[in-house]
């Protein structure tokens, strides 16, 4: 480490991405092309203003970069903010009504039946089992092998997901699952035009057709899952999960507080949701810590020190943290408003699209130093408390912030520790890194590594 170790800060640290380019594209273009990639179409514009109002003849819209706005509008004032109806219409075929989705006292009963799966209590439960999965994949592994760290990313904590919320019951394979998923968000998981203008998600363009292959084998395996969870619920033989928990929680008088359709949501909602976020953020952690090989090494150490233990790896969470900020899996937090209001100078009349963007807000030139370099030690204990709460949002915040995040927090933590301490990963020289945003922020090309022993 020595040499290096001792060069001013500056020194380690480059673009961790290419800016996107300028020009702000408008109305229909626009939405081809945040469409097409919605991290790569904005121009320097939405990186320096704190808000950015458009109104046109489809919808009134706002950009806030303002971390006070995003304050007033995801903590001060929710109730007037309600999910996006675009990304429901999206993410709807998949996640129907699940938590994600829902709202009102949908979303309540929702989120209180779920809460106790993610008390610090069960989520410390759940370190044994996120061990022993990322060990048992770690197998795999061989000396000099290359693959792409995103989709070994993707197998790893779709295992963990299945393992922690649903007991290992899901029948559906790792391969069948990403072949399905990738066919839905490569069709639907786009923000179109169609989409834009309001066409119903069950009108039948060829893309929908494509997608409804997806959605039907999904249908049928987790129909069967929970017939088979709701016989073994009948025999007092059922595992105490998510799956069965949905299916047990009564309503005032005594009911099942859920219909199979929600609770079928929900075990979508939970299987995506909580595995494609921690696996991106896996992915391109590992990515950045193969362009600075000082900061792999402080980790590894550390990680070799800790034993597996999450508490007793700052550094490692400090990485993450880092890295969460330059690549947000969930890049964009999208609400529309349902009645006036005002946003910091902007006064919403009627119906407008807000949108608060992780990726946005999180590379702001007026709200980071050298917002697009990587530096883990903004994250540190002298440091972090300069950082307003609502300029760095990953995981969201205020009532909709992400369920799963000291869940996600702990599973990187551990699955990032058991490859560091044994694996140093190379990424393969001249492949492109290239952040696509698909409702989720992923690597276009996958993440070519290639595997030294440590
Ligand atoms: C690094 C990993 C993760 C990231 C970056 C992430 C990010 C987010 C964000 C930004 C939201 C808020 C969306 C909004 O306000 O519109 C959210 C909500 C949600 N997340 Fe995560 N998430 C991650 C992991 C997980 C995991 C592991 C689970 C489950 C095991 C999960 C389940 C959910 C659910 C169910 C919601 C909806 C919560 C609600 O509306 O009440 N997430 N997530």
């Amino acid at each position: 480490m020595g040499e290096r170790h001792d060069m001013p800060v500056e020194s380690r640290l480059r673009p961790a991405a290419p800016i996107p380019r300028e020009g702000l594209l408008n109305r229909l273009q626009a939405v081809r092309e945040i469409g097409r990639n919605a991290v790569a179409a904005w121009s320097e514009h939405a990186y320096r203003e704190l808000y950015v109002y458009d109104r046109n003849w489809m919808q009134d819209f706002l950009l806030v970069n303002d971390p006070e706005g995003v304050k007033h509008v995801l903590l001060d004032n929710p109730q007037n903010y309600v999910k996006s109806r675009q990304l429901q219409r999206t993410t709807g075929p998949a996640l129907g009504n699940g938590l994600f989705n829902a709202d009102g006292e949908s979303w309540r009963s929702q989120r209180r039946t779920a809460a106790p799966m993610f008390s610090m209590r069960h989520i410390a439960e759940f370190a044994g089992p996120m061990a022993k999965v990322a060990q048992a994949e770690l197998e795999r592994w061989r000396e000099g092998a290359e693959f792409d760290a995103a989709e070994e990313m993707m197998r790893l904590t779709y295992r963990i997901i299945v393992e922690t919320m649903f007991s290992g019951d899901v029948r559906i394979d790792y391969a069948a699952m990403a072949r399905h998923f990738v066919t839905y968000l490569d069709t639907l998981g786009r923000i179109d035009i169609l989409t834009t203008l309001g066409l119903p998600y069950w009108a039948p363009t060829p893309k929908r057709l494509r997608a409804g292959v997806a959605i039907r084998f999904f249908r049928r395996e987790i129909g069967a899952l929970i017939d088979k969870r709701a016989g073994e619920i009948a025999r007092g033989t059922a595992p105490n999960d998510l799956l069965t928990l949905l299916l047990t929680t009564k309503d005032p008088e005594g009911g099942a507080l859920f219909g199979r359709d929600e609770v079928y949501d929900n075990v979508m909602t939970f299987m995506f949701a909580g595995h494609e976020t921690t696996a991106n953020t896996l992915a391109w952690t590992l990515y950045l810590l193969s362009q600075f090989p000082e900061i792999d090494e402080r980790v590894a150490a550390e990680a070799r020190a800790a034993e597996g233990d999450p508490a007793r790896m700052p550094y490692a969470r400090q990485v993450i943290e880092e890295s969460l900020r330059l690549y947000p899996p969930a890049p964009f937090v999208s609400r529309d408003s349902v009645g006036p209001d005002r946003v910091g100078p902007v006064e919403i009349r009627g119906k407008t699209s807000v949108l608060i963007s992780p990726w946005l807000i999180q590379r702001h030139r007026k709200l980071w130093d050298d917002p697009d370099y990587f530096d883990p030690d903004r994250f540190s204990p002298e440091r972090r408390d300069k950082i307003h709460r609502f300029a760095y949002l990953p995981f969201g915040a205020g009532p909709r912030i992400c369920i799963g995040m000291g869940f996600a927090m702990q599973e990187a933590l551990i699955a990032l520790g058991a490859i560091v301490s044994r694996w140093r990963l190379h990424l393969v020289p001249g492949h492109p890194v290239v952040p696509l945003a698909r409702l989720t922020l992923r690597p276009e090309f996958g993440i070519k590594m290639k595997l030294e022993r440590r």
